[in-house]
């Protein structure tokens, strides 16, 4: 399926110079977005996951149907003061910033094989935070799974050691 016809590029947002790369569309379009997650399901199959963990917002969009379709859990990692339990945290920068993610500490299992998703890796500054906040819970990150690649900014550089799968990419 050619899923970028579903994607829209917005101009100069969040800021000037950025071409924001709009998922919402694909998302509001039931038989693509359906397509997409079934794709992304059948790569996280074959990685053998036991635990989907996905970044907020946009990670939950595309993790949460992905654990639902394989009968597996999902674990959010979250903004600061987010999550209402004990976490451990981690600083990255970001395309455009700079924040603070946390995971629950008790939400992985030592061993536990774990794959990432996200919509979209850029920097990679978010997926290798949450790569960091996974292993120092004892999970074994198996793979990351994105519906938007940004070859041009070349995140994948930072997490070379992974395996990496994505749906579209913009070069
Ligand atoms: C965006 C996007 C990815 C991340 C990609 O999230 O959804 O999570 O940035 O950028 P990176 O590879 O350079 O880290 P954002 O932080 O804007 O959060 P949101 O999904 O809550 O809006």
């Amino acid at each position: 399926m050619d899923y970028k016809k579903y994607i829209t590029i917005v101009e100069d947002w969040p800021q000037e110079g950025i071409r924001f790369k709009d998922i919402t569309t694909l998302m509001q379009d039931g038989p693509a977005y359906k397509k997409a997650i079934n794709e992304l399901t059948d790569y996280a199959k074959t990685r053998n996951a036991d635990v989907i963990v996905g970044p907020e917002a946009r990670g939950f969009v595309v993790g949460c149907p992905i654990a639902f379709d394989l009968e597996i859990g999902f674990v959010p990692v979250r903004k600061k003061g987010k999550l209402p339990r004990e976490v451990i945290e981690c600083d990255y920068g970001l395309e455009y910033g700079k924040d603070c993610l946390t995971i629950h500490k008790d939400s992985i299992k030592p061993g536990q094989r774990v794959v990432i998703t996200d919509d979209l890796l850029a920097t990679g500054g978010t997926i290798e935070a949450t790569t960091k906040l996974v292993e120092e819970l004892g999970g074994e990150v198996v793979g990351l799974a994105f519906m938007i690649e940004l070859a041009y900014i070349n995140g994948r550089k930072k997490l070379d050691k992974y395996d990496i799968f994505s749906l579209m990419t913009y070069q």
